[in-house]
């Protein structure tokens, strides 16, 4: 068993967890056949992270390496359609999750110049507001499916605000984010629908930003869109082409993440009552609560990395240009590093877990997902003593995040 039965079969990835104990103990630095490296244990996956030698950029991938690719790989055929380059593909390319020193240290710069914890802080009013709003429905019914109603919407909503994009351009905004994830599955999972989907969403973004750029460069207002527009350092600033872009990461990389924060969190703690119940009646614990969540039932299963040279890994040498996959949701139930790592303790301290990643690439969204985990997952517990599965939820079978299909749940 290994990587290539993981993504073969949808059920190891609706239950991975059993997969990643083994891997775990018996092989933690897998070479998988199809010629990717694939670690689990948590001091591997931390020090991958934070590895210089090992970066983000797959243009720098040696493909002839990955077996998937070659001729008589199964996507080998594929290959020219998905290294196409079109809209997405060139966005993906300013987007400074996939660049490597130095774009990346420039682009991440001026983009924490505007995304301040201040900005993110400003939020919470609006936050609960829209929490407010999207549950009076679902409580006058007494009943609500999360992920459609909730989880999905809220951090959508959220992030438009914070880039202040116009209230009548909301929904076209967020109904590009699906394509735009779809885009960013690892390169040997996605396909050629997929990329076309995204070139389709990035086309319609970039038509709908020209006007608001424009727009913020006259006349700036209090909102991130303008704080980008405005950013500099050392007298650099972002080119259309990457403000068009960074927008693009923020939606794909704060919307299904929270979404999935939201639903897998809620589902951890349906099926461990004492944890629900601790978090429902004990005032302050909702930041170490959500700390928790993101450990247990955290949304990225995997990011996507590649050697810049040759590296060793616990005691594994890795030669250059090959992918190396870091397992986020193994190294989080690591025993070396975590007892009883499968339990949810709401109060666990310390708790080093890697749900957003680490080193040079380290969630930059994190503030805000803390946010929205912190203010929406307690306040679920609070107001419905008796909330319940309704039905038995189903586990999607993607690959970069895991997540429900759906969770229906009685509220009263
Ligand atoms: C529970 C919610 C979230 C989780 C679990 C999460 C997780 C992650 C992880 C693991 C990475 C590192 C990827 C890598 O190393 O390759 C990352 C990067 C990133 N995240 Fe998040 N994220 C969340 C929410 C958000 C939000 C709300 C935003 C913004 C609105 C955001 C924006 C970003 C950006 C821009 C990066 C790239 C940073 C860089 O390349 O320097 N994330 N996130």
């Amino acid at each position: 068993m290994g990587l290539a039965s993981f993504m073969a079969s949808g059920r190891l990835r609706r239950r991975p967890h059993r997969l990643y104990r083994w891997l775990r103990r018996l092989d933690p630095v897998h070479e998988s056949p199809i010629g990717i490296w694939v670690l689990s244990r948590h001091e591997d996956v931390s020090a991958a992270l934070r590895h210089a030698g090992i970066g983000n950029d797959q243009t720098t991938v040696d493909v002839g390496a990955i077996k998937l690719f070659g001729p008589s790989g199964a996507l080998g055929k594929r290959r020219g359609t998905l290294r196409a380059g079109g809209a997405f593909e060139q966005a993906v390319r300013q987007m400074m999750l996939f660049r490597d020193p130095p774009d990346h240290t420039r682009l991440r710069a001026l983009v924490s110049r505007a995304f301040t914890p201040r900005r993110v802080e400003a939020l919470e009013p609006r936050v609960r507001s829209i929490l407010d709003e999207l549950l009076e429905g679902p409580t006058r019914r007494g009943r609500i499916e999360l992920m459609s109603e909730l989880a999905y919407p809220l951090p959508a909503r959220v992030i438009c605000e914070l880039l202040g994009v116009h209230n009548e351009d909301e929904a076209l905004v967020i109904a590009q984010a699906p394509a735009l994830a779809g885009g960013v599955d690892p390169l040997p999972m996605r396909s050629a629908d997929a990329v076309t989907a995204a070139d389709g969403a990035i086309k319609v973004l970039s038509d709908l930003l020209g006007e608001l750029i424009e727009e913020r460069r006259r006349a700036p207002g209090d909102d991130l869109l303008s704080a980008l527009v405005q950013a500099e350092a050392s007298g650099d600033a972002l080119t259309h082409e990457e403000l068009v872009a960074t927008v693009a990461l923020l939606l794909i990389a704060g919307h299904e993440t929270t979404a999935n924060l939201i639903g897998n969190g809620i589902h951890a703690l349906l099926g461990q009552p004492e944890a629900f119940e601790q978090l429902r009646t004990e005032p302050g614990i909702e930041r170490s609560a959500v700390e928790e969540l993101l450990r247990h039932s955290g949304p990225v299963q995997m990011v996507g990395r590649v050697t810049l040279e040759e590296v060793s890994v616990a005691g594994a040498s890795i030669p250059a240009g090959r992918i190396v996959v870091p397992l986020i949701p193994a190294a989080n139930r690591d025993p070396a590093v975590f007892d009883h790592p499968d339990r949810l303790e709401l109060r666990r301290s310390p708790n080093p877990h890697l749900a957003f990643g680490a080193g040079a690439h380290f969630c930059i969204g994190a503030p805000l997902a803390r946010l929205e985990g912190r203010v929406v997952i307690p306040a679920l517990c609070r107001r419905y003593p008796s909330l319940r599965l309704l039905e038995r939820p189903v586990w999607r079978s993607s690959f970069t995040i895991r997540g429900l299909e759906a969770l229906h749940l009685a509220l009263r």
